[in-house]
C-alpha cells in the first residue's frame, strides 16, 4: 500500500443495502478526521475471488464480511485466526502488506465487549449460559463464552439436529436440550442470550416465561431493531439486567477499524445514536 493513498475499507454481502456498516465506519472516519471511505458493495458469490483478488489493488485496507460469504472467505483466506478457525466464519478481513489475505471473526470479541462495557461486573465463569440458536451468530458466541471460561453451555434450537451438531463441534460443555424445556434450566442461569431472528421487526416474538430465572442473571440479544425486544422486555419484568444487540454491533467493528484506519475507535453514545438515526 502506498502511504499517500486515500485508505479504503468495506463490507461486501448481498443483500448489503441493510447494513449499518457503513454508518458506524463512516460516523468514526468523521469524527477521528481520518481521510477515508468505507464502502458498502453487492457482491455475488461467483464474483467473490476475482473481487478479494482486485480490492487491495484499488486501495482498500480490508472489508467487513456479510450474509453470504461469510464462511466461503476461509476458502480463500491466506492466514486465519484460531477464533475464525474455530467458528468457521470471518467477518472480518484485511489486506496485508504483503499480499496475504488475513481473515478474522469479530463477533464474538464484540459480544463480550459489550456485555462487559453494559455490566463490568459480569464474568462468564460465574454460572451456565442457555445460549438460544444454532447458526452462524450462535456459534460465535459460544465460542467466545467458552473463551472466558464458562462452565458450561446449554443449547436449545427449533431444529435439534443445527444443537447437536455444534455440540459435536464444542465439546463437553455443551449439553443440548429441546426447545420445549427451556423453562426447566432457566433457575441455574446466569447468561441467557437469543441469537435466533425471533423478536426482530417483521419476526414473530420470542416469548418465554423468565420467571424461573434468577434476578441476578443477564439477559442478551443479538437482535438490534427494536432495541428493546419482548425478550427483554420480559427480564426486566421479572428484575434481571439487559443488554440489547446494538453492543455487539458496534464493538465488531472496532478491531477492523484499528487495523485499516490506524485508530482504535470508541464505542459511545454518540456512535449508538448514529448508527440507529
Ligand atoms: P444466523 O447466522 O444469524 O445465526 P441462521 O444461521 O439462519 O442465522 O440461524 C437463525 C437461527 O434462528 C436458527 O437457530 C433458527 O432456528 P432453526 O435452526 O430451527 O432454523 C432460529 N430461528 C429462526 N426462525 C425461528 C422461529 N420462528 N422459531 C425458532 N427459531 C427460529
Amino acid at each position: 500500500m502506498k502511504p499517500d493513498r486515500i485508505p479504503l475499507a468495506g463490507v461486501i454481502g448481498q443483500p448489503i443495502a441493510h447494513s449499518k456498516s457503513p454508518r458506524l465506519h463512516g460516523h468514526w472516519l468523521a469524527r477521528y478526521g481520518i481521510k477515508g471511505h468505507y464502502i458498502p458493495m453487492e457482491v455475488q458469490s461467483n464474483d467473490l475471488s476475482r473481487v478479494l483478488a482486485l480490492l487491495p489493488k484499488i486501495g482498500f485496507r480490508g472489508i467487513n464480511v456479510t450474509i453470504p460469504h461469510k464462511e466461503a472467505v476461509l476458502e480463500l483466506a491466506d492466514v486465519i485466526t484460531d477464533r475464525a478457525a474455530l467458528i468457521g466464519a470471518a467477518n472480518t478481513l484485511t489486506f496485508q502488506s504483503d499480499g496475504k489475505l488475513h481473515a478474522d471473526n469479530t463477533d464474538g470479541v464484540g459480544f463480550i465487549a459489550s456485555l462487559k462495557q453494559s455490566e463490568p461486573d459480569w464474568a462468564a465463569k460465574s454460572a451456565p449460559a442457555l445460549v438460544l440458536g444454532a447458526g452462524g451468530a450462535s456459534r460465535a458466541i459460544v465460542a467466545a463464552l467458552l473463551q472466558e471460561g464458562c462452565p458450561e453451555i446449554v443449547l436449545a434450537n427449533r431444529t435439534r439436529a443445527r444443537a447437536d451438531a455444534l455440540k459435536s463441534h464444542f465439546g463437553g460443555k455443551i449439553s443440548v436440550i429441546d426447545w420445549t424445556q427451556v423453562t426447566g434450566v432457566l433457575s441455574e442461569i446466569g447468561t441467557l442470550v437469543n441469537t435466533t431472528s425471533l423478536g426482530m421487526v417483521g419476526k414473530e416474538d420470542l416469548r418465554i416465561p423468565l420467571d424461573d430465572l434468577a434476578s441476578s442473571a443477564i439477559v442478551t440479544d443479538l437482535v438490534y431493531t427494536p432495541l428493546k425486544t419482548q425478550l427483554l422486555l420480559n427480564a426486566e419484568a421479572v428484575g434481571c439486567k439487559t443488554v440489547n444487540g446494538l453492543g455487539m454491533l458496534l464493538h465488531q467493528g472496532v478491531p477492523g477499524f484499528e487495523r485499516w484506519f490506524g485508530r482504535k475507535p470508541d464505542v459511545d453514545d454518540a456512535v449508538r445514536r448514529a448508527v440507529m438515526m
